[in-house]
C-alpha cells in the first residue's frame, strides 16, 4: 500500500475469496461479465466464484465451461471452487489435482466448497461423504472452504417455528446451527490435518470456538462479511426480504454477535472479509411467500467503501447503530488482499492497482452500482474513499 499525500490511497487490487456470479444458469441475477464490473469498480480485481450455478461445478466438464467463460472478461480475474454433493464429484476434484494433462485448469481452481447444509443451489453434501472430502483435500493439499450450518438444528429450529414474519428466518437457522457445524469442522480438520476455511462466520460462540482452535494449532482460518459486520435482525424492519441471506442475520440483545465479528477482527482470529455477493432479482427477492424469498445479498463492490469509512473514523450505517468499531487501512489489505492471497495460493499481483481518494464522501445507491441485480441492501448509506482502478 502507498500513502501518496494524507487523501490519497494507492493499494493493491482486492480479492474477494467468495463471491457467486450465477453464470452459467442464473445469467437474470448476475453474469461473469456484470459482476465483474461491479468487482472492478469496487476495487476488488480478483474473486473467487461459488460452485452453486446450474450446472453446479461439480465436475471437470463444468470447471472447464466456467473458466472459457471468465477469459472473455477484463474486468477481474475469476477463480472457481470446486462442488461436491456425491462421491462421484470427489473423483473428478481429485482427477482435476492429479490428471497432468489438466495442470492449467486446475491452476484455475480456488479449492473444494463443502456446504455442511442446503442452502441456495441445495448443495448439501451427504453428511457419510463429509469425512472423505476432508481427508482428500487432506492428502492433495486443497483448500476446504466450509460454509457452517448444521442441517438437524435447522431442521427442528424450522419444525419449532411459530413466527411467520422475516425474522424468523433467523430462527430457522440459529447461531447454534453454525455453533455445531464449525465445531464439527474443526474436528474433521484436526483429524485428518485439512486446511479449512470456515467461510462467512456470523456468532460469537462459532467465532470462540475458531480462535480456540487455533491457538490448539488446528488448521483453519476463517472469513467473515461485511453484511454480517454491518447489519444485524434489526435492519429486517426495513430491508424485509432484501436482508434474507445464510447464514442470517444476528441479534444485538441476545448475544453481541455483531461485536464479536469486530473483535476477532482486531486480535487477528478473522483472517480475510469476503462479501459472499450472491444477487439475485428484485422480484424474485420480492415475493409473496417471504420466508420461500431466495437467500442472499449483492455485496461485492461496497465490501471496500464500507470498510474504508470504518478506517476514516466513521460508521456509514444509520446513527442509530453508530459504534467506535476500529479498523486501519492496513488491515483491510491484510483481510481482503494478503490473507485470502496466501489461504488459496492465487498469486493474485502485489503492486498498486487502485487509487482511493479519502476525501469524497459518497451516497451508495443501488440502481448507480454495476451489478445486474440493481439493488443493495446499503440504500442510502454514506461512505468515504473514490475508488478508481488504475
Ligand atoms: O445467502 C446465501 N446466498 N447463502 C448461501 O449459502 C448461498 C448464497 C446464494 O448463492 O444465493
Ligand atoms: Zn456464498
Amino acid at each position: 500500500m502507498t500513502p501518496l499525500k494524507e487523501e490519497c490511497l494507492r493499494l493493491p487490487g482486492l480479492i474477494d475469496c467468495h463471491v457467486h456470479f450465477r453464470e452459467p444458469g442464473g445469467e437474470q441475477k448476475e453474469t461473469m461479465a456484470t459482476g465483474a464490473r461491479s468487482a472492478r469498480a469496487g476495487g476488488v480485481l480478483t474473486v473467487c466464484d461459488m460452485p452453486n450455478t446450474s450446472p453446479p461445478t461439480v465436475t471437470v466438464t463444468a470447471l472447464e465451461d466456467k473458466v472459457r467463460r471468465a477469459a472473455q472478461v477484463k474486468d477481474c480475474d475469476i477463480r472457481f471452487f470446486f462442488g461436491a454433493t456425491k462421491r462421484e464429484h470427489l473423483d473428478e476434484l481429485k482427477r482435476l489435482w492429479t490428471d497432468q494433462k489438466l495442470h492449467s485448469l486446475k491452476a484455475r481452481c480456488a479449492g473444494l466448497k463443502v456446504y455442511m447444509d442446503h442452502s441456495t443451489g441445495n448443495q448439501g453434501m451427504e453428511e457419510s461423504l463429509i469425512p472423505e472430502a476432508f481427508k482428500l483435500c487432506a492428502e492433495l493439499s486443497i483448500p476446504l472452504v466450509a460454509h457452517c450450518e448444521d442441517p438437524e438444528i435447522n431442521r427442528r429450529a424450522t419444525e419449532e417455528l411459530k413466527q411467520k414474519d422475516i425474522t424468523a428466518h433467523s430462527l430457522m437457522r440459529p447461531p447454534e446451527s453454525e455453533e455445531r457445524a464449525v465445531a464439527r469442522v474443526i474436528e474433521l480438520a484436526s483429524q485428518y490435518g485439512t486446511h479449512t476455511h470456515a467461510t462467512h462466520i456470523s456468532s460469537r460462540d462459532a467465532m470462540t470456538l475458531i480462535r480456540t482452535a487455533k491457538a490448539n494449532g488446528v488448521p483453519i482460518t476463517c472469513d467473515v462479511t461485511p453484511h454480517h459486520l454491518f447489519l444485524t435482525i434489526d435492519d429486517y424492519a426495513k430491508l424485509g426480504t432484501l436482508a434474507k441471506m445464510n447464514p442470517p442475520l444476528r441479534s444485538i440483545r441476545s448475544a453481541a454477535h455483531q461485536s464479536a465479528l469486530w473483535a476477532a477482527i482486531t486480535d487477528g482470529t478473522v483472517d480475510c472479509i469476503a462479501s459472499d455477493h450472491a444477487p439475485h432479482t428484485l422480484a424474485e427477492k420480492q415475493t409473496a411467500d417471504i420466508l420461500k424469498a431466495p437467500s442472499g445479498v449483492p455485496g461485492v463492490e461496497t465490501m471496500l467503501p464500507l470498510l474504508l469509512t470504518v478506517a476514516a473514523g466513521k460508521w456509514p450505517g444509520p446513527k442509530l447503530q453508530a459504534t467506535n468499531y476500529k479498523l486501519q487501512v492496513e488491515d483491510i489489505v491484510r483481510l481482503c488482499f494478503t490473507n485470502p492471497n496466501r489461504i488459496f495460493s492465487l498469486r493474485a499481483p502485489s503492486g498498486d492497482r487502485v487509487e482511493v481518494k479519502m476525501s469524497e464522501e459518497w451516497v451508495i445507491h443501488g440502481n448507480a452500482l454495476h451489478s445486474k441485480c440493481g439493488w443493495t441492501p446499503y440504500e442510502g448509506w454514506k461512505v468515504v474513499g473514490k475508488i478508481t482502478p488504475l
